[in-house]
């Protein structure tokens, strides 16, 4: 069954409020950023305020799936980006879009920086400038079970995701499946933030790879979420077909409702 606990949080530059919520769409993680606070009255929170509900119109009025806005000038200035997975239907990633900004303005009343990830998107802003720059800090992580035979689990995991990275570099997103031991098929997902170059991506991704390696070796599914690049692992298929590298697009029925599948057992914030 799907068990929520232990929730462990470890505190490192930043408070943390340790928590799950589900909205519509579903929220796997969100950070706080401590060391800048913004008043309620202040032009800041204004600035903030415009940056989130441009994030929303931009949503509202395309479909490329990431949408960036500046607001204000200096100290004052809020930077914000809201990146869909790209396998998400356009009506979903617009309401990720919205809950997620409602549930991050919630969950981090007044810092300046928050980081925030769902299944179907995620979603930053600060007061710093935060585009073009590979950040890999703050760190979410989802994981299940053990698999047994991890060690030929882990080197087909490990050819599969080298493959979806040598991919995403180039259009920054990419799903895949291979074979694993025992008739399980592992699919995987590897995402980055569509400002970074090719190389910046290739070093966000590297980062959640080798952090795999210190969390999740041999489990049967993982997530690994990170402010400039997300990964994720199962043995069922969680992803949406895109134009990727599978050939034949399964029925709906054969799709698990996203987020339903997992068997995590905690949510771990390093
Ligand atoms: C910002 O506010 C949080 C609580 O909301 C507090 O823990 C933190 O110390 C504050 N940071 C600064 C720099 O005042
Ligand atoms: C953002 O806020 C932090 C904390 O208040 C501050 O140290 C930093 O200089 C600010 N950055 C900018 C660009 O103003
Ligand atoms: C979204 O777009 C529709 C039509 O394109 C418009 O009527 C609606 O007001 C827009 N909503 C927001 C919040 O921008
Ligand atoms: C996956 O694709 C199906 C069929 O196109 C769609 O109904 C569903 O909403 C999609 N899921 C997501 C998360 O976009
Ligand atoms: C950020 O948004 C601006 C205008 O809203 C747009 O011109 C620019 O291309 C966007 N940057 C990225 C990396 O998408």
């Amino acid at each position: 069954m799907l068990t929520r606990c232990p929730v462990k949080c470890t505190i490192i530059f930043s408070v943390l409020v340790c928590s799950i919520s589900l909205g519509h769409s579903d929220r796997l993680g969100y950070y706080c950023t401590s060391d800048g606070n913004y008043t309620s009255n202040s032009i800041y929170k204004k600035n903030l305020d415009s940056a989130l509900a441009n994030l929303y119109s931009a949503a509202n009025a395309s479909n490329s799936g990431f949408y960036n806005a500046s607001v204000g000038e200096g100290s004052d200035r809020v930077d914000a980006f809201v990146l869909c997975r790209d396998d998400v239907q356009p009506d979903i990633c617009r309401s990720c879009v919205k809950d997620s900004t409602d549930m991050l303005r919630k969950s981090c009343p007044n810092q300046k920086e928050a980081f925030e990830w769902y299944q179907e998107c995620m979603l930053r802003y600060s007061n710093n400038s935060i585009l073009n720059k590979v950040v890999t800090e703050p760190t979410w992580r989802l994981r299940g079970d053990y698999v047994e035979d991890g060690a030929q689990f882990n080197q087909n995991l490990r050819d599969l995701l080298d493959d979806l990275k040598a991919q995403a570099i180039q259009r920054k997103f990419a799903t895949g499946k291979t074979r694993g031991p025992q008739f399980k098929t592992i699919y995987g997902l590897v995402q980055c933030t569509p400002d970074l170059s090719s190389i910046q991506c290739s070093n966000c991704l590297d980062n959640a790879i080798g952090y795999l390696s210190t969390c999740c070796s041999g489990r049967i599914g993982a997530q690994i979420l990170k402010p400039s690049c997300r990964l994720r692992f199962e043995v069922v298929q969680f992803y949406n077909e895109t134009t990727g590298t599978d050939a034949q697009p399964p029925s709906r029925s054969q799709l698990p409702r996203p987020g339903k599948l997992m068997s995590f057992l905690g949510i771990f914030p390093d």
